[in-house]
């Protein structure tokens, strides 16, 4: 039987790295991608990708198709976190934000779907996040670009049906990841918002000691891959039923309360 090719993006650590063992293992035919090479030893083919770059994505997808002549699945996981509160961010910074964890999705998707189109089928799994359901103080254009990729997918989701391409979203909660430790800080720092800054930090920190393990998420993507009719929204990890929960049946006053009382400022 020939094996599904899965293309998935940020396989150098945290979500991407597992699930694209973990794909591997399982039989699928993965590439996994990322700018730096995995430190760790892999079972999936790694090829160098950088999303913000139009030219590394299409170089990346011919390379696959001139050897395997289809993708079948493509998971957009690369992401990183910008921290610092929404008056200190400057709109570089916040472009760059939107670059990668929102328009890294669009390029691939873009280069991805008259493959899938012509095949008349595929899988996309963009992988957004809690902070895509309530927004998280410090972290706005983070939120924003997982807003953003959530109202993206939703129509993606409802145009992409008519072809048999199936677009589902992964929400997780909280997570060990290296996404904690390499995240970016705004340039400019202004001193009213220091203690909000520290709330912040310490109930984070707290969450990713705390934090699930990624290769729960892996199971997941596999899990979701055996899905005849996947759904459009997956939550997974501690707190995101109540996260989803809240959102949908609690008005936006006793959120902010909510969101305020966890991080404590
Ligand atoms: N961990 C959590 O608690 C959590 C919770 C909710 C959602 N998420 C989401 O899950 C996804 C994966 O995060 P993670 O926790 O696994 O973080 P991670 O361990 O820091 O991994 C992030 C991956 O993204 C890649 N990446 C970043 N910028 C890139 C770019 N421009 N081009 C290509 N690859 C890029 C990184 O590889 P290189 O640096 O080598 O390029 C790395 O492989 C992200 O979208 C994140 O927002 C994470």
């Amino acid at each position: 039987m020939d094996s599904k090719i899965v293309l998935i993006t940020g396989a150098s650590s945290g979500f991407g790295f597992e699930t694209a063992n973990y794909l591997s293992d399982l039989g699928y035919k993965v590439y996994g991608t990322s700018r730096t090479k995995p430190k760790n030893s892999i079972s999936f083919t790694h090829k160098t990708l950088d999303i913000t770059s139009e030219h590394s994505v299409d170089t990346c997808i011919e390379s696959i198709i001139s050897k395997e002549g289809k993708i079948d699945v493509l998971i957009n996981n690369a992401g990183f976190i910008l921290s610092g509160s929404v008056e200190e961010t400057e709109i570089a910074e916040a472009k760059s934000v939107m670059e990668t964890n929102f328009f890294g999705a669009v390029r691939m998707v873009n280069a991805v779907l008259p493959i899938m189109r012509e095949q008349k089928s595929g899988r996309i799994i963009n992988i957004s996040s809690s902070a895509g359901v309530l927004a998280i103080p410090n972290l706005g254009f983070y939120s924003a670009s997982k807003f953003a990729l959530e109202g993206y997918s939703e129509t993606l989701r409802l145009e992409a049906s008519r072809f048999n391409i199936q677009v589902s979203l992964v929400e997780p909660a909280i997570f060990k990841t290296n996404i904690g430790r390499s995240k970016l800080m705004v340039k400019n720092k202004i001193k009213e918002y220091d203690s909000m800054r520290r709330s912040v930090k310490m109930a984070l920190k707290r969450g990713y000691d705390n934090g699930g393990d990624p290769k729960r998420i892996a199971k997941l993507m596999a899990n979701i891959l055996k899905e005849k009719q996947p759904k459009l929204r997956y939550r997974i990890g501690p707190n995101s039923l109540l996260v989803s929960l809240l959102k949908k049946f609690m008005p936006d006053e006793i959120n902010s309360w909510a969101m305020k009382k966890y991080f404590n400022f």
